[in-house]
């Protein structure tokens, strides 16, 4: 598994994330075995959410980290737009630690832009992080523009990590906002990585080039989409699983190195951007 140095923090290029996972009684066992073994086998991160099933996911998160050492995972998750006020982030932040049975959480992250002004939700963190409750903050879909006025706020550059939409399909960001983090040193999440997988993304997995290069490496066509979001020194992926198979195969995708040759046909076939294009999200 490729390691990454965020900001001095290193962590393995792939994570796990948790959207949809949690709801449904009857699939919780096979998915906090599926976790568990992600955990267990260098996918250390752990990306949720309040949002996700209404706590439903972080409760998920909660049950698996009683099984294993809790220092070693890299605790992710994020607060509503509406909570961002100091008050109310205070209160969110407080009902995810309950439900995650934990102290901490590495990283707190706004999960997207809102009303509430950005310098009273960046001392907010910073208060929090004070406390030790979050021993890190950053933001989720943030486009350039976002994260310039991020950084003209005081202690705004202290953003741990910009968390956005990046897979083959959604090139976008390569324009100008991943210029602008490498210049700032603000590392990326990428969520969705591999398109929210085969109910989307049939179109990758499919093609003839994404098929000859998974060919080439003895590897699933989804395993080099997810190698492809990760070829930068900068970027950690967090592809959701509720499988243990497709668990193995995306820490197995965290060692593939693609040749100049095979990143070379993959942008013939998937061009990247030529023009600023609005942030997408989902
Ligand atoms: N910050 C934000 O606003 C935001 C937004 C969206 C998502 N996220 C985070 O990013 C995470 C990932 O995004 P996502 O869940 O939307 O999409 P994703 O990770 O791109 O795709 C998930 C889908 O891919 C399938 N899959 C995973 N590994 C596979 C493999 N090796 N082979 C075949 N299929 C595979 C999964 O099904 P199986 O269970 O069958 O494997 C699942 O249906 C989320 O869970 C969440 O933590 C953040």
């Amino acid at each position: 598994m490729k390691q990454l140095n965020f900001k001095g923090v290193n962590l393995p290029a792939i994570g796990i994330g948790t959207w949809h996972m949690g709801d449904n009684p009857q699939t919780y066992a096979q998915e906090k075995a599926t976790i568990l073994y992600g955990l267990n086998h260098g996918a250390t991160v752990i990306d949720t959410a309040e949002m996700y099933g209404a706590g439903n996911a972080e409760k998920l998160v909660g049950d698996v980290l009683q099984e294993v050492d809790r220092q070693k995972v890299f605790l992710i998750s994020k607060f509503y737009p509406q909570n961002a006020t100091k008050e109310k982030m205070k209160q969110a932040l407080s009902s995810s630690l309950k439900r995650l049975k934990t102290d901490y959480l590495d990283l707190y992250l706004l999960h997207w832009r809102g009303p509430v002004l950005l310098s009273e939700t960046v001392a907010g963190l910073i208060e929090l992080q004070k406390e030790g409750k979050i021993r890190h903050w950053g933001v989720s879909n943030f486009d350039t523009a976002d994260l310039e006025g991020l950084y003209n706020l005081p202690q705004g550059d202290q953003v741990f990590a910009n968390e956005d939409l990046y897979n083959l399909a959604n090139r976008g960001i390569e324009y100008d906002l991943l210029p602008w983090q490498r210049d700032h040193q603000l590392p990326l999440i990428a969520y969705a990585p591999i398109d929210q997988g085969d109910s989307r993304g049939q179109e990758l997995t499919q093609n003839a080039i994404i098929q000859q290069i998974s060919h080439n490496h003895q590897v699933t066509a989804m395993q080099i989409l997810l190698a492809w979001t990760i070829q930068a020194k900068d970027i950690l992926a967090i592809p959701q699983t509720s499988n243990i198979d497709h668990m193995k195969q995306n820490i197995e995708a965290g060692s593939i190195t693609l040749s100049a040759e095979e990143m070379k046909e993959i942008d013939l076939e998937f061009p990247a951007p030529v023009s600023k294009q609005s942030l997408r999200m989902i």
